[in-house]
């Protein structure tokens, strides 16, 4: 079967949303970004530290 990836829209706080999208859903991996647009230098931004915390399944972070 080929590779299938999902698109959506959805309003709310970003950790908070994005994690009950991934346990409402059948995911095997979750594809983030390790930074957005903030100018800081840590590895991990916000959201993408929350993801990785606290995701029931795998995370894929892309530098
Ligand atoms: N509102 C959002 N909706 C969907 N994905 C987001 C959102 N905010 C951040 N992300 C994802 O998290 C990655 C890291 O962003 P973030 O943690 O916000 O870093 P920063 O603190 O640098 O903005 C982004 O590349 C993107 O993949
Ligand atoms: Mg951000």
């Amino acid at each position: 079967m080929p590779n299938r990836t999902h698109a959506y829209v959805k309003e709310g706080q970003p950790v908070r949303t994005i994690l009950e999208h991934i346990k409402e859903n059948n995911y095997d991996l979750v594809v983030i970004g390790s930074r957005g647009l903030s100018g800081f230098k840590e590895f991990l931004g916000s959201v993408s530290h929350g993801i990785v915390q606290h995701s029931p399944v795998p995370v894929l972070v892309i530098k």
